[in-house]
């Protein structure tokens, strides 16, 4: 589905860029870096509205009509402002010397508890929850559609107030004269950046949809008994950190995120003093200066700020991942333990595992009529598409993609059908989502899906019934990658492994606004996971940077499922690092990493200056004078990042080394040795194989070289890992991606 959102997007895209004299007249919102003249604080500039005044008359309009043209002032994670301005105006203020640039805003969307248990957090008195106080005091801001205040999963019940440096408020608008009856020691924060046609509005942070509802409360959620969804995965419901605080900006209305809003958000909540940012939004990847999730990402990171992105769900194609600037953590989804099972039983007798969270009664066991309407081509069930055709009490078999999966199952039963069978793509395979559909029905893989459409080809009365067995826990083979869940390599930054890392994002259970709670999937799901571990690894480490954190994360993942195999992909092969990135999250094992990979805003600019983007390129995202031609200039594999990617050329003589520098966060006394692992096609080694720390915080450094074993025709990626494990049985594990081109 969200492929073709992009495609949508993509187009719609070029329609409006290509409009040519026509789109010329039409005002869209800009985002304009402004350059601070030297002396001035960007806190004393203030008001950019003077600005766009002063040259009213450069734009040819009045002086009123071009503050109103204004939607958002930025100082924290950008300084400049968004307006609302036409093609020809944006020309006409080029020249002014204020000017850095001015970029065209672009429009993200959201990426649509057993979550604690899977992941080891589940017992109150659990060792990670205990020592971090479950995140007690830390402040997650939640960039997304809102919030549902009142919610259960808000329930201050013996939180403390907020830390005395939170300087956010809580603003319900029009919504409440009685914000503060929605605000309490949970939720600390509320404010809305929804702007319509340029204007800020005075729009309540209530979420209309859900979706925030949903993210803020896998990160922070406080405990809710008996938590379900029509009785399924019923249990106790808590976010990652239930002890967290949460701040919400709203910056997400029907189904759009826009950029300028996304800015202010984020502008918002560093200066109101959130920890940790989690954003599940995402848009097509674009280079950095013109990514406003990346820039105030940047900025926010600067200020010791951790911000926890969704990877898209724009999978299983590759180079689809986005939200993938090394400063942001990209969070890739997978797969839990758990299943909704509803079991395809078929008139021979053969049995089907599918999926579905609608788990209803009184469905007789008796046999259906089975229909397929698509002959050998596909059949999508869009509306309209069974108008003429006899489904009155027949399952029907529909196929994954274009419209809605619950819509697919509206059309049937509006058709008379009793039952939907819903079969993947290819590219799907075996990967299955649980949803709320309108009738029985069962989301089955693909591979199932041919099985069932040869029976019924052979077969002159073909008959199916859908058992449901309910929700079944440690289904074998999880987690597993998702299909949906945006692949790497990146398209900017290639030379960095993208994602990061992988979370749960599969059938989440968490807080909704309409009914009280909702199951759902996306990467969108598996972020908010993330964001409220790096809370937890705040509460014990408040001195640890972003990138420290990162790394705690990072070099502490597992790699195999359940069956001591290797993490799959949705064809039930071993998914690749393009898939996984690190591996998964394992919360037991982040307080206490060893050694962290850290990363200073400096290396950055070296970094920045080494992707080849010019001084001003660099200035838009940093927002401080650098001359790339005075700075050491690095590759990006030079980048003292947690993973390894490295790209070995035809030529076999060259050997390509990389420095990289571990600090020591374990035991002051520690000794660490290098094992290596390649595959046959490079040789590679490691100076010195042997690290020995005196000291917290020690610095040490080593150097990795990869070479070509032999002159070969070029492969896909080759992958392997770097383990640096101490007689303690620590293990700090670096993933390595190998490109032989
Ligand atoms: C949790 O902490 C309490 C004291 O705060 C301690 O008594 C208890 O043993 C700890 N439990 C675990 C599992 O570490
Ligand atoms: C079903 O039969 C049709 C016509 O005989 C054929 O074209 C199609 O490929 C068959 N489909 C499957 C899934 O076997
Ligand atoms: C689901 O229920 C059906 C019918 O009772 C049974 O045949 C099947 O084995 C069950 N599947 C699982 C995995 O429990
Ligand atoms: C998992 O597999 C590895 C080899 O890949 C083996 O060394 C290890 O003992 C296995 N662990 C379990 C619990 O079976
Ligand atoms: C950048 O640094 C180079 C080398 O130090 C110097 O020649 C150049 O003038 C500098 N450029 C600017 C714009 O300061
Ligand atoms: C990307 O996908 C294509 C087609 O599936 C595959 O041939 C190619 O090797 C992939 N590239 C990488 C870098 O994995």
């Amino acid at each position: 589905m969200a492929s073709i959102c992009f495609f949508f997007l993509f187009v719609s895209f070029l329609f409006y860029c290509g409009g040519g004299a026509a789109s010329d007249q039409e005002r869209k919102a800009y985002i304009i870096h402004v350059e601070v003249p030297s002396g001035v604080s960007s806190h004393d500039f203030g008001d950019y509205s003077l600005l766009l005044k002063s040259v009213a008359g450069t734009l040819e309009i009045e002086e009123d009509d071009a503050a109103s043209r204004v939607i958002h002032s930025y100082r924290n994670v950008m300084t400049g402002f968004s307006a609302m301005l036409t093609e020809s105006e944006v020309a006409a203020i080029s020249k002014v010397d204020w000017l850095l640039r001015a970029v065209p805003s672009l429009v993200y969307r959201p990426l649509t508890t057993h979550s604690p248990l899977f992941l080891g957090l589940r017992h109150r008195t659990h060792s990670v929850w205990n020592a971090t106080n479950m995140g007690e005091g830390v402040i997650i801001g939640v960039l997304d559609s809102g919030v549902t205040p009142g919610h259960p999963s808000y329930s201050d019940r013996g939180m403390p107030p907020p830390p005395a440096k939170w300087k956010g408020r809580c603003d319900f608008g029009n919504a409440s004269s009685s914000a503060k009856k929605f605000c309490n020691n949970k939720l600390i924060g509320a404010r809305s950046f929804i702007s319509y046609k340029g204007s800020a509005s005075t729009d309540s942070p209530i979420d209309k949809d859900g979706h925030g509802t949903h993210t803020s409360s896998t990160a922070a959620g406080a405990f809710v008994k008996g938590a379900n969804v029509y009785g399924e995965a019923k249990g106790l419901a808590a976010g990652m950190a239930p002890r967290a605080h949460l701040a919400i900006y709203k910056v997400c209305s029907e189904d759009e995120c826009q950029g300028q809003d996304i800015l202010a958000g984020m502008d918002a909540a560093v200066e109101d003093g959130v920890d940790v940012l989690s954003l599940s939004l995402g848009g097509d990847p674009r280079p950095f200066y013109l990514d406003p999730i990346a820039i105030g990402g940047f900025n926010a990171m600067t200020r010791g700020v951790f911000v926890s992105c969704s990877a898209g769900n724009s999978g299983p194609s590759n180079s689809t991942v986005s939200n993938d600037a090394p400063w942001l953590l990209t969070v890739a989804a997978s797969t839990m333990d758990r299943e909704f099972l509803a079991t395809v039983k078929l008139g021979d007798g053969s049995e089907f595992r599918g999926e579905s969270i609608y788990q209803p009664q009184g469905f007789s066991s008796k046999k259906y009529p089975l229909v397929f309407p698509g002959g050998a081509s596909t059949f999508l069930c869009l509306k309209g598409s069974l108008d003429g055709i006899n489904v009155k009490g027949k399952i029907v078999l529909c196929d994954r993609g274009v419209n809605g999966r619950i819509e697919k199952g509206e059309v049937v039963k509006q058709a008379g059908g009793v039952g939907m069978v819903l079969v993947n793509q290819p590219q799907d395979g075996y990967s299955t989502l649980a949803d709320v559909h309108a009738l029985p029905a069962s989301h089955i893989p693909y591979a199932y899906g041919l099985k069932i459409k040869a029976y019924i080809n052979s077969s002159s009365n073909p008959t199916a019934t859908i058992v449901f067995n309910g929700t079944i826990t440690h289904a074998p083979r999880s987690p597993a990658i998702t299909s949906f869940s945006s692949r790497g390599p990146s398209q900017i930054t290639p030379g960095i492994l993208k994602p990061d890392i992988t979370g749960p994002g599969v059938s989440v259970l968490a807080a909704w606004n309409t009914q009280k709670f909702n199951v759902i999937s996306g990467t969108s799901m598996s972020c908010p996971h993330l964001s409220g571990i790096a809370a937890l690894i705040k509460k014990v480490h408040p001195d640890w940077s972003p990138a420290a954190i990162k790394s705690a994360i990072m070099t502490t993942a597992y790699v195999k499922d359940n069956t001591n195999n290797s993490i799959s992909d949705e064809r039930n092969l071993p998914a690749d690092l393009f898939a996984v990135g690190s591996g998964h999250v394992k919360p037991l094992k982040v307080l206490n990493p060893g050694l962290v990979y850290d990363i200073s805003p400096e290396d950055y600019y070296s970094y920045l200056c080494g992707l080849g983007y010019t001084d001003s390129d660099v200035r838009v995202i940093v927002h401080r004078n650098i001359n790339c031609s005075s700075i050491k200039n690095i590759p990006e594999g030079e980048l003292n990042y947690p993973s390894i990617t490295v790209r070995l050329p035809a030529n076999q003589t060259r050997t390509v080394t990389f420095t990289r520098t571990v600090t020591n966060v374990g035991e002051a006394t520690a000794t660490y040795y290098a094992k290596l692992d390649v595959p046959d096609v490079v040789s590679a080694s490691v100076v010195p194989r042997m690290l020995t720390f005196e000291k917290v915080k020690a610095k040490k450094s080593f150097r990795i070289s990869f070479q070509r074993s032999h002159q070969g025709a070029s492969t896909p990626a080759v992958e392997g890992q770097l383990r640096w494990v101490s007689p303690t049985r620590r293990v700090v594990r670096s993933p390595i991606s190998i490109i032989l081109e």
